[in-house]
């Protein structure tokens, strides 16, 4: 498909996915989570969903974007199964739905970029402002949606690929030094104990949930993202390896990014690591104030560099996220690849209003929504939060393992992924694949999918009315 655009055969599969599912999911959102989730046990859940149960609906993912060349949408109709492609298209839906909030964030940490260069380390304390100044986060967002506009109508995402390639490991680097510095401080055992020691009582359903969106989102999983660049592989490319590769580097960071923020967290609270809320805020509030100790040289040195290069991690990310609609719109409607890629961004930029309002600047978005059952309300950027990486991710998850295990055929499935693996028939990985995909996957993601809509919107804890 010579007009698929934005990314050329020659890419590297690996450094495109892999830039896709590193970004602010693992940065921003995954210290957030594990500090909301009570530490290391959301840690553990996290864990074990990245590599039991996402890591195959990763790989049907591949494999179906692979055998079709297609846009999540056109992948089901292409393999003769029209009904289904309305699974594609609640992915498209929730990829739009996870931009809108994304840009914003990601205009943030440009934003920070910006504030560190100029040495203003007390923008952690003023992170409640800073949001609430829309204009100055607003121009941010446009900068934003417009470079990774530019990128996706441009095709140059080999460059921006290549220029992760050497970007990526200068974040990690960082990050690791960070680490480092974070175990020097005072407090930092204590830190480290929140984040790697469980406390298994601490397994609520709502851990559980939280963890398994958490894995979703930051796998770039459950939405035809991964189709959409399966579409990009060749078949002489070993799809398990591949996938195996994604998913280690993606939590590999997102583990790192911890042992960097919780050493971090336990110092500026004093040790105290009974009430590490924060929320998205957290890695906003808690790094300009480390950033400081280093000095006024190298504070700024590291800090600025620090938010630029989460600020390319979260471009890589958003190129991947604009890529899955306007592949859709260029495949299934004809439409012009750059005009579907200005009209989509902006659509999507104003979808993100609400989310870019609704951190204390409107109080009608702040205060979004108050569920079923629930004590306070739920301001607009969580509630799109909650209803697309926490439900639809994991639902979508769930209907493409079904979809490859019983309506397109295990057999046709495993066909398509052995052509990269020749000694892939009859070993212990396709039964391990075929047994995820016709029943572990499928029950569990549909379970949790159910608990989840219970639990987060009508405050149903279905463990509590079963036991
Ligand atoms: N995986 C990205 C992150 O962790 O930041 C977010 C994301 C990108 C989610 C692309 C979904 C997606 F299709």
């Amino acid at each position: 498909m010579a007009n698929r655009g934005g990314f050329s055969n020659r890419l590297g599969f690996i450094a495109a996915a892999a830039g896709s599912a590193v970004g602010l999911g693992n940065i921003w959102r995954f210290p957030f989570e594990v500090g909301d989730g009570g530490g290391a046990a959301f840690v553990v859940m996290y864990l074990l969903f990245c590599f039991v149960l996402c890591f195959p609906v990763m790989i049907t993912e591949i494999a179906i974007g692979r055998k079709t060349d297609k846009n999540p949408a056109g992948a089901f109709k292409a393999l003769g199964y029209k009904n289904w492609s309305f699974v594609g298209k609640i992915g498209i839906f929730c990829g739009v739905l996870i931009l809108s909030f994304y840009n914003v964030v990601a205009g943030w940490s440009f934003g920070y970029f910006v504030e560190i260069s100029m040495g203003h380390f007390d923008i952690g304390s003023r992170f409640t402002e800073f949001t609430e100044d829309v204009l100055t986060v607003g121009l941010y967002a446009v900068v934003f949606m417009a470079a990774t506009a530019f990128i996706v109508s441009k095709g140059v995402a080999g460059g921006i690929e290549k220029a992760a390639k050497f970007l990526m490991p200068t974040l990690v680097i960082i990050i690791i030094g960070l680490v480092i510095y974070s175990l020097t401080l005072e407090h930092s055992m204590e830190g480290i104990k929140f984040y790697l020691v469980p406390d298994f009582s601490k397994i609520t359903p709502k851990v559980i949930y939280k963890a398994l969106g958490q894995a979703f989102f930051s796998l770039s999983l459950g939405m035809g993202a991964l189709i959409t660049y399966g579409s990009y592989v060749d078949s002489k490319e070993n799809i398990v390896t591949s996938a195996a590769l994604i998913t280690l580097a993606d939590v590999g960071i997102a583990f790192i990014a911890g042992l960097m923020m919780f050493p971090l967290v336990a110092f500026m609270n004093g040790g105290d690591m009974t009430n590490v809320s924060g929320g998205p805020g957290l890695i906003f509030m808690t790094l300009p104030g480390v950033f400081q100790t280093l000095g006024p040289v190298l504070g700024v040195v590291i800090g600025s560099l620090f938010f630029l290069l989460i600020s390319f991690a979260a471009l890589t990310s958003t190129v991947s996220l604009l890529e899955v609609p306007v592949a859709y719109m260029v495949d299934e409607h004809k439409i012009k690849r750059n005009r579907a890629v200005w009209i989509i961004a902006a659509f999507i930029f104003i979808i993100g209003l609400p989310s870019l309002v609704g951190n204390g600047y409107s109080a009608f978005f702040t205060n979004f929504i108050t569920y079923f059952g629930a004590e306070s309300s739920t301001n607009f950027m969580d509630f799109v939060q909650h209803i697309a990486n926490d439900s639809f991710l994991p639902l979508g998850g769930c209907l493409i393992v079904f979809f490859g295990a019983y309506v397109w055929k295990k057999e046709n499935l495993n066909e398509e992924i052995a052509k990269g693996y020749p000694g892939y028939k009859g070993s212990f990985v396709e039964m391990y694949i075929n047994f995820a995909i016709s029943y572990l996957c499928p029950v569990v993601l549909g379970v949790l999918f159910l608990l989840t809509v219970l639990n987060q919107f009508f405050s149903l804890d279905v463990m509590d009315m079963l036991f």
